[in-house]
């Protein structure tokens, strides 16, 4: 397991600092803003008000501290609409680091607690509106039916830092687990990354980022 710290934020919500990295898992101007701002809003609730689907899978890159789970299962329950969460990592946190995180508030904390408690490599229904399914797994290595999900919140480390997740064979690895419309979102903006994205047929779009970052991307699968 890697050396891995605990942060406060620029917005004051916690995050962690993988120290051979020196990478965080999220923006330092504001995990929770960041999280809330490229996946819930430009992913998830983008897709939700284009589609008004019923039932939508989502792919998470990296499920880490859980905020992007934990954020998309609160909007699952607000909105009524049941999402089906897959979520891979190859280093799941310990208890000790993942229970000093504070996202959710004393009444909320048992949820929160529960999906990293949730068993990983099956599904868990946590909710009538989540069902959760980590695994403990890379990207690399994960091998679904093609075109399942609608939407993968692509959330690993930079591409400085872990490159090998950012190569044309693996985005085109990801983009064949997206159904036709289905949206690829991430943080990064990147003109190679956007250019990669172009060449697999993705219609891409860059837009602003969240506070503190320029832009982000946003690239849909006709
Ligand atoms: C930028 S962090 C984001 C984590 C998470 N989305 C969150 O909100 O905390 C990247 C995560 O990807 C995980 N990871 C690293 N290599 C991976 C791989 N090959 N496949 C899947 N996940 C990976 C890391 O362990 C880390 O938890």
């Amino acid at each position: 397991m890697p050396e891995i710290q605990l942060i406060e934020t620029g917005d004051g919500s916690h995050s962690l600092l993988n120290v051979a990295l020196n990478e965080t898992y999220h923006s330092r101007h504001g995990a929770m803003q960041e999280s809330l701002y490229v996946f819930i809003k430009q992913g998830l609730d983008f897709y939700n008000t284009k589609y008004q689907s019923e039932n939508i899978h989502v792919l998470e890159v990296g499920f880490g501290t859980g905020l992007n789970a934990w954020l998309s299962f609160q909007y699952a329950k607000k909105h009524s609409v049941l999402v089906n969460y897959t979520s891979l990592e190859t280093y799941p946190l310990p208890h000790a680091l993942w229970k000093q995180l504070v996202y959710a508030d004393e009444v909320d904390r048992k949820y929160f607690d529960a999906l990293h408690e949730a068993v990983w490599n099956a599904e868990v229904k946590l909710h009538p509106f989540f069902v959760l399914h980590k695994r403990e797994e890379s990207l690399q290595h994960f091998n679904p039916s093609t075109n399942h999900y609608h939407i993968i919140y692509f959330d690993a480390f930079a591409p400085n830092k872990q490159p090998e997740l950012w190569e044309l064979p693996i985005l085109n690895h990801a983009v064949s687990m997206l159904a036709p419309g289905g949206v690829f979102v991430t943080y990064c903006a990147k003109g190679q990354l956007k250019r990669d994205l172009k060449s697999l047929g993705l219609e891409v779009e860059s837009l602003s980022g969240p506070p503190g970052k320029r832009e982000m991307l946003r690239a849909i699968k006709k």
